[in-house]
C-alpha cells in the first residue's frame, strides 16, 4: 500500500451504541448491552497495547438492528455480531492483534438473523 492510500488509522472500530425504545420492533444494540461491550473492547485494546493506529469509537445505528450488538471494523469492513466479553475477547485477541477473521462472529452482506445465538439481556424485545 502507498504512503498516500495508507489509511490514518490502521483499526478502525465502530460499536452501534443506538437506543431505540423497548417496544422497537427491531430492537437495538444498545438495549442488548453494547455500550458494556465497547467500554470492554476499548479496555481489552488497550491492555493488549493497541494504541498506535488503533481507535474504537462508537456509532449510531448502522442498521443491522437485528444483528445487534454489531460492530464494523475498516479498513475491511468486517462486521461483526458479539453477545458476551468472550467474544470481544476473541476480536482483539484474533483479529485486532493477528489481523485474522473471527469466523464464528462474522456477520456476512446478505445476513438479515444470527447464525449465532444472542443473549438474552433484560429489555430485548426482539426475540420475543
Ligand atoms: S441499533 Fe445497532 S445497528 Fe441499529
Amino acid at each position: 500500500m502507498s504512503e498516500e492510500s495508507a489509511p490514518y488509522y490502521r483499526i478502525h472500530a465502530f460499536v452501534c451504541t443506538n437506543q431505540r425504545d423497548a417496544d422497537d420492533p427491531r430492537g437495538s444494540c444498545a438495549a442488548r448491552g453494547s455500550t458494556e461491550l465497547r467500554d470492554y473492547l476499548k479496555k481489552k485494546a488497550k491492555m493488549a497495547g493497541l494504541l498506535k493506529g488503533v481507535r474504537i469509537n462508537n456509532a449510531g445505528c448502522l442498521d443491522r438492528c437485528e444483528l445487534g450488538p454489531v460492530m464494523v471494523i475498516y479498513p475491511e469492513g468486517t462486521w461483526y455480531g458479539m453477545d458476551s466479553k468472550e467474544d470481544i475477547d476473541e476480536v482483539v485477541e484474533t483479529h485486532l492483534v493477528k489481523g485474522e477473521t473471527v469466523e464464528r462472529l462474522l456477520l456476512k452482506p446478505e445476513d438479515r438473523q444470527r447464525t449465532h445465538p444472542m443473549r438474552d439481556r433484560a429489555g430485548d424485545h426482539s426475540n420475543t
